[in-house]
């Protein structure tokens, strides 16, 4: 019994912090283009997560990332609420699957009915209305309710239609996809290399990026085109009663369709176009993912319609990750922010879907040792979803010789320092806190787009700077005006980037604080931790001031991370570092910094239903998470309050049969004035 109390709170827990990764995960790609884990691996953390929402219904979220697409929408960009969602696909590995969704589908319209396959584009998903014929918006997908506005950036692409003619009345949408050709990806990454900025991550994010300028002038450099696949919603007399007639009829209005689809009867058909392509995509510019096989009628569409974020009448087949065989010519290490030393693979070049890869991560030491990864070998590398390739296997049949097994290095290969692995731990660490490979690391990442975002400042130019000792730290960098002849000198400098780096540094000086607290590199601290302890703490004295349980008090902070901020602000550096950014001038307080609220709601579950006349929905969600509570999509018995509006429906009954306590508007706001406020319920 106790055991099976003990698992269900480890699954409760574990709940939760699949819910905190999907949620930072999906910031990082959706948010700044900077992905960190595979998409196979995304996909795990959905399936897991899935799974656990499965077991425990009452515990579905409507901000669950199952719920949801994609990411908020970054706040550079005005706003757009998508008329109708734009949704997601779910996905088919294998044929098993796809069957499985035929099924699904053949439930309610019947076994006999015609599908189109067609590529499944890996890029950016927009949304692009006309009305009477002329382009007037286009927003990209952010969370799928709402994107951004990216109008002006999007008018840039030439092979783009502006105006539609009489053929589109009234308003219509078009859905596409924005791509960034592979061939031009990669000679932007070569010019990149040489200018010594870090390359592209894969031709997605690029497009991602280069759509999501804030300057249009930027986007219009760059080489994007934009597919289209679909129409928004549907409209009489416009379009065609098929998908297959949708894209004829997109075609005619002047959009680029991609002429590789076709209709198919069944299932094996359709994997029949998959294998076909999964041979053939090599002969794409562009990078493509898997096969969308879709349900034809759009009448039977319309019956099908959907579960959740994903649709009845589509599903993506995604293909497998890309493999390719190639030599380990050797294995070296660099060193990480923390101290970490990383191992990774130098290969003989070798083209995976359609990038040239001339390394890959080996993670740490035993997943060498467990792989017999040696130097020299014929190895395995696989890219999954063009994000960090990988070594998967070595191929021992072809070792010529008996090269020798892999050891760690006893000593840092920047500093000389002796090098530790800690009992338990993965990986090996520098133990020197003044390594300069971990200095640079830690500038670097300072100052790197999902940090300070100081644009112009890429790796060659942080070792420049340090070494001519132009900086000897990150706040350094904030002095760097005074040193202006100096960098003017700088091989490859001159006056416009000078003049341009210093602009980005000033703008650089006015981040939010959550923004600042990711580059100070904490461990375990990401975008998504440090948007949660800015929100508490609104300032940074605040948060130095917290106490490891206050700050475990924030939900979504666990113990770990609550030590792991507190040890990095122990440490008298670091908080010299602080004091040197202060004194520079970096914002390190939130433009509406209220008092920090005192928890009056910590650890208590909420669900809001009905019209509120003094908040909106999101006003009212943010007061409870910033006085420590919780909100949830649905009622359950874990429930401790619901905050019910007019018309409250279903929601209001169901609290009412469980017996949870409701409490209307002006109830909800004494409660949350203090504890000694007239008429307050009892928390
Ligand atoms: S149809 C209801 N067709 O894949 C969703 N999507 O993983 C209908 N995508 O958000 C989407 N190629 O951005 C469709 N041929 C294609 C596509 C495609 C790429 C993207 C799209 C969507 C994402 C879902």
């Amino acid at each position: 019994m106790a055991d099976a109390a003990e698992q269900i709170s480890t699954d409760l827990a574990r709940l939760d912090q699949l819910r905190a990764e999907i949620g930072r995960h999906n910031t990082l790609y959706y948010g700044i283009d900077a992905p960190e884990i595979t998409d196979a691996q995304y996909d795990e953390l959905m399936r897991e997560l899935r799974d656990l929402e499965a077991r425990f219904p009452d515990l579905a979220t409507e901000d669950s990332p199952t719920q949801t697409v994609g990411a908020p929408p970054s706040t550079g960009f005005a706003q757009v609420t998508h008329p109708v969602p734009l949704l997601s696909l779910g996905n088919a590995f294998d044929l098993e699957e796809l069957a499985a969704w035929h099924r699904r589908a053949a439930r309610l319209i019947g076994d006999e009915f015609e599908m189109v396959c067609e590529l499944k584009f890996d890029g950016l998903a927009v949304a692009i209305t006309y009305e009477d014929g002329r382009l007037a918006t286009g927003a990209t997908r952010g969370d799928g309710r709402v994107g951004e506005d990216v109008t002006e950036n999007l008018r840039t692409i030439g092979s783009l239609p502006k105006e539609v003619g009489a053929e589109a009345p009234g308003r219509i949408e078009v859905r596409g996809e924005v791509m960034f050709p592979i061939s031009e990806f990669e000679s932007l990454n070569r010019w990149r290399e040489e200018e010594g900025l870090a390359p592209y991550a894969n031709p997605r994010n690029t497009a991602a990026g280069s759509l999501r300028q804030i300057d249009p002038s930027v986007t219009a450099g760059r080489p994007l085109q934009v597919f289209a696949y679909g129409l928004g919603y549907p409209q009489d007399g416009v379009g065609a009663d098929t998908h297959l007639g949708t894209l004829g009829y997109l075609s005619d209005l002047g959009f680029s369709v991609s002429p590789n689809h076709r209709t198919v009867d069944t299932v094996g058909e359709a994997d029949d176009f998959y294998r076909e392509w999964l041979e053939r995509r090599e002969e794409l510019d562009y990078a493509c993912d898997g096969v969308v096989v879709k349900v034809n009628r759009l009448d039977y569409q319309r019956h099908l319609g959907h579960v959740g974020r994903e649709p009845r009448w589509a599903v993506a087949y995604k293909f497998p990750a890309e493999r390719r065989e190639t030599v380990l010519i050797d294995i070296r290490f660099n060193v990480g922010r923390t101290g970490t030393i990383n191992p990774y693979a130098v290969l003989e070049p070798v083209v995976i879907s359609g990038a040239t890869i001339r390394q890959a991560t080996l993670h740490n030491e035993d997943n060498i040792r467990s792989r017999d990864l040696r130097r020299g070998d014929r190895v395995v590398v696989e890219r999954a979803g063009e994000v960090i390739p990988q070594v998967i296997a070595s191929l021992p049949e072809h070792r010529a010789g008996d090269p020798d097994e892999f050891e760690m290095p006893s000593e840092c290969p920047s500093c000389g320092h002796g090098v530790v692995r800690p009992e338990g731990e993965a990986m090996s660490h520098c133990m020197n806190s003044g390594c300069p490979a971990q200095l640079t690391r830690l500038i670097e990442h300072f100052v790197s787009r999902g940090a300070m975002d100081i644009d112009g400042l890429g790796e060659k130019q942080v070792a420049v700077l340090l070494e001519k000792e132009l900086i000897a730290d990150a706040a350094d960098i904030f002095r760097l005006q005074e040193r202006r002849e100096e960098l003017v000198a700088l091989e490859r400098m001159g006056e416009t980037s000078v003049s341009n780096l210093l602009g980005a540094i000033e703008a650089s000086r006015s981040r939010p604080l959550a923004r600042v607290l990711v580059a100070l590199g904490i461990r375990l601290v990401g975008a998504e931790v440090a948007s949660l302890l800015a929100r508490r703490f609104r300032d940074m004295d605040g948060l130095i001031a917290a106490s490891p349980e206050e700050m475990e008090a924030v939900p979504g902070i666990g113990p770990k991370i609550a030590r792991s901020v507190a040890d990095y602000f122990s440490d008298e550096s670091n908080r010299d570092l602080v004091d040197r950014l202060r004194r520079a001038g970096v914002n390190l307080a939130d433009a509406d910094r209220a008092e920090p609220r005192e928890q009056v709601l910590a650890g208590k579950k909420f669900v809001v239903t009905g019209r509120l006349s003094r908040f909106s929905r999101s006003e009212i969600q943010d007061m409870i998470k910033d006085l420590g509570g919780s909100v949830s999509g649905s009622v359950s018995k874990r429930t401790d309050f619901v905050v019910a509006g007019e018309d409250a429906g279903s929601k209001l009954a169901a609290a009412l049969e469980l017996e949870v306590k409701t409490l209307d508007e002006d109830a909800f706001l004494a409660m949350v004035d203090g504890p000694d406020a007239p008429g307050s319920p009892e928390l």
